[in-house]
């Protein structure tokens, strides 16, 4: 008898621990689960900042967080990628993200749309009816764009992006990505959803 009530103590705790991780992958809509999330998933959904460890991203690759149930991309850009991003300056309809200013926070208004250069925080949403781009890093001539310097393209209406979440002139995306406040912590450490206080 105490082994089956164990038993059935265990699959409890194995369907709480099952709906926690679903819950946070669908926070969304799933509003009825948030009553099983610990509390600090519950805090997270409500918007509270997540951090993340940036440190073993190499040159090139990029990593997703999530946040308020968003996707956060983080592009670690090379050299050659911040150059792309220079080349791309006239043809993006808002180089220095003057349009609208709650998509980017002050001190990322600047042509990389970043604190460090290296890094790139975009939330991965696009800003025309809310698909998600796919990253299409390597230039080189594309299907949607024969003189493609690297960016992210959205395959739902053609907007184009580049390697600092800049839309491209004439396209249906109205803005840029939107970049998330964030912070860095340390040289390997950021946090998202709160804003930089010392850029
Ligand atoms: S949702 Fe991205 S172009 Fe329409």
């Amino acid at each position: 008898m105490a082994d089956k009530e164990l038993d059935a103590g265990k699959r409890r705790f194995l369907i709480a621990a099952t709906s926690v991780a679903g819950g946070i992958a669908t926070v969304a809509t799933a509003v009825p689960l948030v009553a099983s999330m610990l509390p600090s998933e519950r805090a997270k959904a409500a918007g509270a900042p997540v951090e993340a460890d940036i440190g073993k991203l190499a040159p090139g690759e990029m990593t997703r967080v999530e946040w308020r149930g968003k996707p956060v991309w983080v592009v670690r850009r090379t050299p050659e990628m911040l150059e792309s991003v220079k080349q791309s300056s006239g043809r993006v309809a808002d180089p220095r993200s003057e349009r609208k200013k709650e998509l980017t926070p002050e001190y990322a208004r600047n042509e990389l749309r970043s604190i460090k250069p290296e890094y790139l925080i975009v939330v991965g949403i696009c800003t025309h009816l809310g698909c998600s781009p796919v990253d299409k890093f390597k230039a080189q001539a594309e299907p949607f764009e024969s003189d493609w310097k690297g960016g992210f393209y959205c395959p739902c209406h053609g907007s184009l992006f580049d390697l600092a979440g800049r839309v491209y002139k004439n396209k249906p995306a109205p803005d840029n990505l939107e970049v998330p406040p964030h912070t860095y912590l340390s040289d390997t450490r950021i946090r998202i959803g709160e804003d930089s206080k010392g850029a």
